[in-house]
């Protein structure tokens, strides 16, 4: 095998480490976020790639980036009120901009196209506000329950609060059930994906429907990159801290 990883290796384990290999994963379809638990061999095998040849583009793309680009920062690093901030800041504040924007842009294609697509953008704009709602309420529970529990359980591993009140016993039930609610908002991504054929613009497309679409597959880069953060780098270190401090 290589230097780096085999074919056991998590892509969550990949991906944590090199971070630059996020959009070479997007393009092979391999999920980085959801199911980033899967070893390299079964989520090649998954998605009908030869894992040798996802390895060789792997090392490819790490190599270009030692030579070419500087470092990407190393969130396991850095304090988790550190990883917490930049979530909030730069993925929470993105879905909170782009989820109203999304739903008025599906209503205003919705309207212009309904003769020609009307099917297929009634069916869109469903699963979208749909995810809308859902990511709403999922936002929310973490900016109240689960990342402040967060902050004071690692300012109490730093002698610096008073230990945490973890009301819900362990902190292994709220971060459950945020994983479970990725799970269903990666399968209302995937169900977008299906109904637009990939994001198939039709012929006749106007630039609306051209912004919807980019809109949604931003949406989607941005959400995979989110839901990595917590699954496979803030997660894990709760539930390590947990273990060794706190309880
Ligand atoms: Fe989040
Ligand atoms: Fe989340």
């Amino acid at each position: 095998m290589n230097r780096r990883f085999s074919e056991y290796t998590t892509i969550a384990e990949i991906v944590t480490q090199y971070p630059q290999t996020r959009r070479l994963l997007e393009e092979l379809g391999l999920d980085y976020c959801c199911g980033g638990k899967t070893s390299l061999q079964d989520a090649s095998q998954k998605a009908g790639l030869s894992c040798q040849e996802v390895l060789t583009k792997l090392n490819e793309k790490i190599d270009q980036s030692d030579s070419k680009e500087s470092p990407p920062k190393n969130w396991m690093a850095v304090p988790m009120t550190e990883l917490i901030r930049h979530i909030v800041d730069i993925h929470h504040t993105y879905l909170k901009e782009n989820l109203p924007r999304l739903k008025n842009l599906s209503e205003k294609v919705y309207r212009a196209h309904m003769q020609h697509h009307g099917d297929m953008l009634q069916k869109l704009k469903q699963v979208l506000e749909t995810l809308r709602i859902d990511l709403e309420m999922h936002l929310a529970k973490e900016e109240e329950i689960l990342f402040p529990l967060i902050r004071e359980m690692e300012s109490f591993a730093n002698n610096q609060g008073p230990r945490p009140a973890v009301h819900c016993g362990t902190i292994q039930n709220p971060i459950q059930q945020m994983e479970y609610e990725h799970q269903s908002a990666g399968e209302l991504l995937g169900q977008m994906r299906k109904i637009t054929s990939d994001y198939q613009l039709p012929a006749d497309a106007c630039r609306s429907f051209q912004a919807f679409y980019e809109g949604l597959q931003d949406l989607e880069q941005d959400l995979h990159e989110h839901i990595h953060l917590e699954n496979n780098i803030l997660f894990p270190r709760a539930l390590q801290l947990e273990r060794q401090k706190v309880s």
